[in-house]
């Protein structure tokens, strides 16, 4: 496995695997990485021959009071797993490679990066999709990995490569969860025991929406008010949105009538923690 943290050098160790005919994955992440990152990886294994893994904490999606600066950044251990997935490539640039003196050139996705996560954190989804097509000029992917944890994410990165006529396909990954139901994350590692504990009303909002979908609820608001009352039944637990959303769009509906997105944020303390279920698809 080779670390790069050059865009030529990244370019040149790409280029030697295409002409050995092999096809190009690309797994994007800040590091820090956990079974969710692993599962990506794995996927990409799967399709591709040669996976590339960026490691890279992009500065431009943080907001002035996020936790940039904290953002937990262990290289050796990051490497480690990497190399023990069967990881190709790595790529760990400087912010300096990404972001040279007089960078000036931003993606603004549309539409999709409006609401949920886009209203509450200004300017990250500009960030993220900035720096995605660069990962994606430089390695020019067949393929690339995105998780279902960050859905919003995934749908962003999408439209940017239909909006943009990208040929890369994009590979969704569903969420890797703890035993106990919490989604991996990094920003995990930022909580306390009690925290950690206090955690666990994400996932079981998230399943008291999906049964009560199950059961025949079809108000969305109905649904969505139960999801937010386990939130607000735990005194560690701060929402800062529970939306119920149609999956492609991610505007709110009024009646559940086919597949949902159920979207949440909260904050834990000092840790703001993501997550969401797909729900209603058959039934
Ligand atoms: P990061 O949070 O490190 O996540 C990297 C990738 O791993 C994303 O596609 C994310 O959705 C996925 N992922 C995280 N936790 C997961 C889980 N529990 N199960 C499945 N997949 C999971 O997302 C980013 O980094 C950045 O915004 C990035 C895309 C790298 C751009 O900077």
């Amino acid at each position: 496995m080779e670390v790069v943290r050059t865009i030529e050098a990244l370019r040149a160790a790409v280029a030697a695997a295409k002409s050995e005919g092999k096809t190009v994955g690309l797994v994007p992440t800040m590091g820090a990485l956990h079974q969710g990152h692993l599962s990506l990886i794995e996927r990409s294994k799967e399709m591709d021959s040669f996976t590339v893994v960026s490691i890279f904490v992009n500065p431009t999606q943080f907001g002035p009071a996020e936790d940039f600066t904290r953002y937990p950044r262990p290289f050796e251990v990051d490497a480690e797993k990497c190399r023990k997935a069967g990881v190709d490539l790595i790529f760990a640039p400087l912010v300096e490679e990404v972001y040279p003196e007089g960078f000036a050139t931003y993606v603004e996705v549309g539409g999709v990066t409006e609401m949920l996560e886009g209203a509450y954190r200004p300017g990250h989804f500009r960030g993220v999709a900035t720096v995605v097509l660069k990962l994606f000029t430089a390695v020019e992917p067949k393929r690339a990995y995105f998780g279902m944890k960050d859905y919003q994410q995934l749908k962003v990165i999408q439209k940017m490569v239909r909006d943009l006529n990208l040929n890369i396909e994009i590979v969704p990954v569903p969420t890797f969860r703890e035993p106990d139901g919490l989604a991996m994350s990094s920003r995990n590692a930022y909580l306390n025991p009690e925290e950690r504990q206090a955690a666990l009303c994400l996932y079981r909002a998230l399943n008291i929406a999906r049964e009560a979908v199950d059961a025949g609820e079809r108000n969305a608001e109905t649904v969505r008010q139960k999801a937010l009352d386990v939130i607000q039944s735990e005194p560690l637990a701060k929402p800062d949105y529970v939306a119920v959303v149609d999956p492609e769009t991610l505007m709110p509906v009024d009646c559940v009538d086919g597949p949902v997105l159920v979207a949440l944020a909260v904050r834990i303390g000092n840790t703001r923690l993501i997550d969401n279920m797909l729900i209603g698809g058959q039934s």
